[in-house]
């Protein structure tokens, strides 16, 4: 379960963003290694969502794929295709590109993956929520 940053800054990005949650230590993530995952509610619906580290950047989507809305995971946090090229959805196949969600090939048509705002600084992984992508857990 993420955790509450205590961070007070709420604005960065595009569009209208709440204050950062804390979701992991940057260490966690390894270059192209196991993500970690987390709850959030997206328009009140229970969904994961999961963040990894590619090409050194830390990179967040939603858990759900284009081609049908179910989790993509073959095993819990593991994404990567074989090569660890790619996002491969576990279910039919679908592969989105690492760097921006986009489709590559699949059954995920001219949609992508949902990105997550994500930032790391100071050793941590944080996630920017939005209006309509929002913690599973408020105080
Ligand atoms: S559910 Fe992901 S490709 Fe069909």
């Amino acid at each position: 379960m993420p955790e509450m940053s205590s961070s007070t800054s709420s604005q960065t990005g595009p569009g209208t963003t709440l204050a950062p949650l804390a979701l992991c230590a940057s260490e966690t993530l390894i270059e192209r290694g196991k993500a970690h995952t987390f709850e959030l509610l997206y328009f009140g619906e229970p969904v994961t969502a999961f963040v990894l580290r590619f090409d050194g950047r830390a990179v967040a989507y939603l858990n759900r794929c284009a081609h049908v809305p179910t989790e993509m995971d073959w095993q819990q946090g593991e994404f990567l295709d074989r090569d660890r090229r790619y996002i491969i959805c576990s279910i039919h196949g679908a592969v989105y590109d690492p760097q921006d969600g986009r489709c590559v090939t699949g059954m995920c048509g001219r949609h992508g993956l949902t990105a997550l705002q994500v930032e790391e600084r100071d050793g941590q992984v944080y996630w920017y929520p939005t209006r309509d992508i929002r913690p599973a857990f408020e105080d």
